[in-house]
């Protein structure tokens, strides 16, 4: 049971989801591993740290593609030679299209770095700063057509601190999303 993992940046939440299937022992318990780590960005980060672990990579540059369609595309054929089981968004900034979505429907997870309903979308932690909430958080979801609205799998909490930067909030939420994003796919490996 094949899983592929997208990223655009760092990958902090890929290498999570790679060492908690180590230490979880998916390959022997659910028969489930992390396959392949794929980027929409030549750069990111996370690609040289998954090919130190011996994962496959992939780039599906979206700046080497006429339109959504054709990225899209091409980031399944990408994704599909591997025929996974599960398709993991971590970190991944990338709209996809509604025919990608229904593609790996029902096997397709993301994180958002909010307490979901609240701030969907992008500057989450500034979002919840400005407003003055007093805790912020993470939301495991699965993916639906409309941006950040599919079924929470898990969620975690942090409290607003005075004088909080965005950076100093979103490294708190960091901390938690390393957590319940493995244990949200083991939930699911172990639900079958
Ligand atoms: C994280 O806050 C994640 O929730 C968001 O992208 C940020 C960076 O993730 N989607 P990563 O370090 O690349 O996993």
């Amino acid at each position: 049971r094949p899983i592929v993992i997208l990223i655009s940046g760092s990958g902090s939440n890929m290498a999570a989801l790679v060492e908690a299937a180590r230490h979880g022992r998916w390959a022997a318990r659910f028969g489930a591993g992390v396959v392949a780590v794929v980027s929409n960005r030549p750069g990111a980060a996370g690609l040289a740290w998954a090919r130190e672990q011996g994962l496959a990579t992939a780039v599906v540059d979206h700046q080497q593609h006429a339109d959504r369609e054709a990225f899209d595309a091409a980031l399944m054929a990408a994704i599909d030679a591997h025929r996974p089981a599960l398709v993991l968004l971590a970190g991944f900034m990338r709209i996809l299209t509604p025919g990608f979505v229904r593609h790996y429907e029902g096997r397709l997870l993301n994180i958002h770095p909010s307490l979901l309903p609240a701030f969907p979308g992008l500057k989450t932690h500034q979002r919840a700063i400005e407003t003055g909430c007093r805790f912020a958080g993470a939301t495991v979801h699965r993916v639906t057509a409309e941006l950040d609205h599919g079924e929470y799998l898990e969620q975690a909490v942090v409290p607003v601190l005075p004088g909080d930067t965005p950076e100093a909030l979103a490294a708190r939420v960091l901390t938690q999303e390393h957590l319940i994003y493995p244990r949200a796919v083991e939930r699911l490996l172990a639900a079958g």
